[in-house]
């Protein structure tokens, strides 16, 4: 039987069936699912998905929609680029596909945000288009399968292993059920042939499988260079007054595009200065847990101050770099904050300092 073939007849029996984005080949869900699902696990995505569809039920609301409705249906989901790139896909699907999604997988693969593996596995969930996917879950099986040696992200291992795939689409029945063989492998990387521990004696490929044969599957794929990540500070201020607190909208480029975050300072240090130039001497911040959060390429370590101002000064003297962009500040208040669109971290510091939406804030000492 060929590669696909038992691929298929494993993915029937055994795959995956339930997944709410499985069952349709609407090409806007499909999208969508492929998207929240890049570097995110299933149990995440699960809740995202809906919550997301039931607000943007078409691809033409969403694009209807401005990006500042869409990011709080991200919050949360991390890798906030992808959010800003469906949006914009979303509008050129619009715009110059007369609302219906290409068909092609080139076409596809020309659209914001999506890479040739995700429009392979659009085209062939929607369209059974013979196209092969290579995410890192089915790298990990193909590199095993075969004994492939080398960084999976680089060049030349990519490239080997792109061959492979299309090797196993030439030599696939015509009437392949691209659509089972693509969830097939996808299946199969996640329950089986996981990146520790895979369950080889459960796998369909295991009697062709080099990996398993030479006992490698601990040294295979290749681990990468682990580089050392470099590591940020950054102090953020929680400034309320009034049930509100001072928030700012962050640019659409770099880490938290889009989002609101807390004003932003390059110590605890930094941020007192400044309060005590803004409110006077009694303006001392309190500090609260300090706590880290790891973003691909470094680790920030984040240091929390917390001020209760009861009175403010008219006009607030502005905070960092950005602080002549004033439209881009805003008084946020506490019964809002569940329905804004925060940074993952920061959405779990404030619910957790001001107890979900009550504005009773801890015993903290107020300012005047
Ligand atoms: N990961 C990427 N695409 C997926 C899909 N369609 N189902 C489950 N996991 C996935």
């Amino acid at each position: 039987m060929s590669f696909a073939g038992t691929v298929i007849d494993w993915q029937r029996e055994r795959g995956r069936h339930d997944l709410p984005w499985q069952g349709s080949r609407d090409p806007y869900r499909v999208w969508l699912s492929e998207i929240m699902l890049q570097q995110t696990q299933v149990a995440t995505v699960i809740p995202y998905y809906a919550r997301f569809l039931s607000r943007f039920p078409t691809l033409s609301a969403l694009a209807r929609a401005s990006q500042e409705e869409v990011m709080p249906y991200w919050a949360g989901l991390g890798y906030y680029a992808r959010a800003r790139n469906l949006h914009r896909c979303a509008r050129v699907v619009m715009d110059d596909w007369q609302g219906s999604f290409p068909e092609n997988a080139q076409d596809i693969a020309q659209l914001p945000g999506i890479g040739p593996s995700t429009a392979n596995a659009i085209a062939a969930f929607c369209y059974n288009a013979r196209q092969p996917i290579l995410d890192g879950n089915v790298k990990r099986v193909f590199c095993r399968y075969y004994g492939i040696e080398g960084d999976t992200q680089k060049k030349a291992t990519e490239s080997i292993l792109w061959e492979r795939a299309w090797q196993h689409l030439e030599l696939a029945p015509d009437d392949v059920d691209m659509a089972a063989y693509t969830q097939g492998l996808m299946d199969l990387g996640a329950t089986l042939c996981t990146r520790s521990r895979p369950a080889c004696e459960r796998c369909p490929l295991a009697a062709g499988c080099v990996a398993r044969r030479e006992g490698r599957q601990a040294q295979l794929p290749t681990a990468r260079q682990r580089k050392v990540v470099p590591q940020r500070q950054v102090c953020v201020l929680i400034l309320e007054h009034k049930n509100r607190i001072l928030m700012y909208r962050r640019a659409d480029k770099g880490i938290w595009g889009g989002l609101l975050t807390l004003p932003e300072f390059a110590d605890r240090r930094a941020c007192t200065t400044y309060l005590q130039q803004a409110l006077g001497e009694h303006a001392l911040p309190v500090p609260l847990a300090a706590f880290e959060h790891v973003f691909t390429h470094f680790r920030l370590h984040i240091e929390p101050a917390l001020l209760h101002a009861s009175e403010l000064p008219a006009v607030l003297p502005p905070v960092g770099e950005d602080a002549d962009q004033a439209s881009r500040w805003q008084w946020v208040t506490l019964d809002a904050l569940a329905d804004t669109a925060l940074p993952a971290p920061l959405r779990k510091l404030l619910t957790g300092y001001f107890d979900g939406n009550s504005t009773r804030a801890i015993d903290t000492p107020r300012l005047f």
